[in-house]
């Protein structure tokens, strides 16, 4: 049984599994995938799930990360934008 981390995910905790992404856990939140706006405010999600695309990007403690290429960690605070 995996343990459980806690994410803190625009001022929220949230719980999820060890081992995943952030791209994975956002799916695993079910609060919907995606992980950003475009500038015209469409919600943006990981398309390509191998740094590719750079459509997963998050704020990970103030740092501009890829979801889809960050594991989680705890008490990780994740900003969408
Ligand atoms: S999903 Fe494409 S770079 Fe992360």
């Amino acid at each position: 049984m995996p343990e459980k981390l806690t994410l803190i995910i625009d001022d929220s905790p949230v719980s999820v599994p060890e081992g995943l992404t952030l791209a994975a856990a956002f799916f695993h939140m079910q609060v919907g995938g995606h992980t950003r706006c475009s500038v015209r405010g469409e919600a943006r999600a990981p398309l390509c799930g191998m740094g590719i695309c750079q459509e997963c990007r998050v704020s990970v403690n103030g740092v501009r990360r890829l979801a889809c290429q960050t594991l989680c960690r705890d008490r990780m605070a994740v900003r969408r934008s």
